[in-house]
């Protein structure tokens, strides 16, 4: 165990955790969402220089609140990738010069690995397991024989379900992020719009959420074009069932296929009411431990990034200072980077 301190930047959150032998002593996140808004959605080159204006700032609460100095870490963590590419490059470069400073190792962290490891801070993760890694800019589904062993067994196609989300709110002039608009308007709502089914009748793992999205977008336009009124709330419910119904659907044939004793959630969209409660139910009939995240854990943080770290720093994993980010990351390419 060790006194470590992580860095995530990979979207439009500039975070700092320190963790002290898996105690954590701070989390410090700054969210840039409030600038991002004006635009419906995260513009790269403006979260890239906010996060190099905000990331002193952060860096120095989470020192403050601490109660530590920098000479007192063991080892710098960071989000190496996937994520924005500019982005990435604030917390490495960050994380490089602190490490090449106090000549301490860097520890090089997979954002989605954060993603499922900051179920940890409520319990053990218990393997094999089954991690449903719904976000802004993945979709998932990746299998873990054992502890950071990861397979991934299913992916989107295009889309990822948070994308999908935030486009469909922008149709339907609801504010970014769109999903937790649509996340409460669908509850009062009903499913009245029939809307295509993604991969319907494939045998696959896989998601698809492009084709979802234009369905609405066409539907909207079409029915503005005819001066016939939306009915947001219904159409938010419309497009939920089938979003989430496509999650739950390739969860219930994950589980049916490997031996599975744990299914997590991980990422911004398991902060969905709809995911959340019907992903118990649908799973009940399968003799699996379902772990739903506290809302902390949804959104980018890097307490999460310190979780991987943790067990990167047992396992002395530590990158050279040559490191540089990868926007697409593989999850299952970690096991190459041990080596
Ligand atoms: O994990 P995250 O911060 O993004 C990435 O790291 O990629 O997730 C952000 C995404 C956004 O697309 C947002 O619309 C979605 O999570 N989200 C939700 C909800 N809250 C946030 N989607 C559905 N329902 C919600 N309640």
């Amino acid at each position: 165990m060790a006194l470590i301190l992580a860095i995530e930047s990979s979207c439009d959150e500039t975070a700092v955790a320190i963790s002290k032998d898996g105690t954590l002593l701070a989390n410090i996140v700054s969210t840039q969402i409030d600038v991002h808004r004006q635009y419906g959605g995260v513009m790269p080159e403006i979260a890239s220089r906010l996060h190099a204006e905000n990331i002193g700032f952060v860096l120095q609460e989470a020192l403050d609140t601490a109660k530590i100095s920098l000479k007192d870490v063991d080892a710098f963590a960071v989000t190496r990738g996937p994520g924005l590419i500019g982005a990435l490059h604030v917390g490495l470069q960050c994380a490089k010069t602190l490490s090449m400073l106090y000549n301490k190792p860097l520890i090089p962290v997979h954002h989605l690995a954060g993603h499922i490891y900051a179920n940890e801070y409520i319990e053990k993760l218990e393997f094999p397991l089954l991690a449903i890694v719904v976000s802004g800019g993945n979709t998932e589904l990746v299998y873990m024989k054992e502890d950071m062993d990861f397979e991934v067994i299913g992916e989107t196609r295009d889309d990822a379900i948070g994308e999908c989300y935030d486009k469909v709110a922008r149709v339907l002039g609801l504010p970014y992020p769109g999903g937790i608009p649509i996340d409460k308007l669908a509850k009062e709502g009903k499913h009245t719009y029939q809307l295509t089914v993604p991969l319907r009748g494939e045998d696959t793992l896989d998601f698809s959420y492009s084709g979802l999205k234009t369905n609405v977008i066409n539907l909207v336009h079409t029915l503005e074009q005819k001066n016939i009124e939306v009915n947001v709330n219904d159409m938010c419910k419309s497009f939920q069932d089938v979003a989430v119904g496509l999650i739950l659907e390739r969860a219930k044939k994950a589980v049916s296929i490997y031996p599975v004793k744990e299914v997590v959630l991980a990422g911004g969209v398991s902060a969905n009411s709809y995911l959340r409660s019907e992903i118990v139910k649908v799973l009940e009939p399968y003799n699996v431990k379902v772990q739903i995240p506290p809302m902390w854990c949804c959104t980018d943080n890097a307490a999460m990034i310190a979780k991987v770290a943790e067990k990167l720093y047992e396992k002395k994993v530590f990158a050279p200072l040559s490191l540089g980010v990868d926007p697409n990351w593989r999850i299952e390419d970690y096991k190459n980077f041990e080596n």
